[in-house]
């Protein structure tokens, strides 16, 4: 599995097809939040099976916020997401961010929690999914 920093729109079509199959199938997230119209100023990142194929896709915005991280479901509990958030967290130190934050689904929090973020103030609903906020500081040259 290989993950790469890659260009919104020439990989799009592999990472819509991702994202609609998680959050749009899979957990009823309508179009109108799930394809926001930010992905032109969000870095990229995408994790490839040994076929090529994109299986796991995220995005960080300029503003330090992560999101989109979705692993096909069958790919899940492989490590995906963690490279994912890897790559993610390098790009930001990269960019010279001193935080990033998030709007984690609650069941997704203990995933976060694994990677050194912590939750920042009460739930709150999003495309009728109940979220937190977390977030994390990054120290620069921190090991990945
Ligand atoms: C959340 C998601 C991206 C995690 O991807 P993944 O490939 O399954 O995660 P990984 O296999 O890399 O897991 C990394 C670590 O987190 C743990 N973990 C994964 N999901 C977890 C969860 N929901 N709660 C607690 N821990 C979790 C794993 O056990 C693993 O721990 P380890 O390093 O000690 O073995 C994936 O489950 C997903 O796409 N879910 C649907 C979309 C979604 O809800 N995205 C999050 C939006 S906020």
């Amino acid at each position: 599995m290989k993950v790469s920093v890659v260009n919104f729109a020439e990989e799009e079509v592999e990472i819509r097809s991702v994202r609609d199959r998680v959050f749009g199938e899979e957990q009823g997230v309508p179009n109108s939040i799930n394809w926001d119209g930010h992905d032109g100023r969000c870095q990229h990142v995408v994790v490839r099976d040994g076929d090529g194929k994109v299986i796991g896709t995220g995005r960080l915005a300029p503003c330090g916020k992560i999101g989109r991280l979705s692993v096909l479901k069958k790919f899940r509990g492989r490590g995906v997401g963690g490279k994912l958030l890897a790559r993610l967290l390098a790009i930001a130190r990269a960019s010279h961010l001193p935080e990033v934050f998030l709007h984690a689904q609650t069941k997704a929090v203990g995933f976060y929690e694994g990677e050194g973020f912590e939750v920042v103030g009460s739930p709150f609903f999003e495309a009728g999914i109940k979220h937190l906020r977390m977030s994390k500081r990054l120290k620069k040259n921190e090991d990945e």
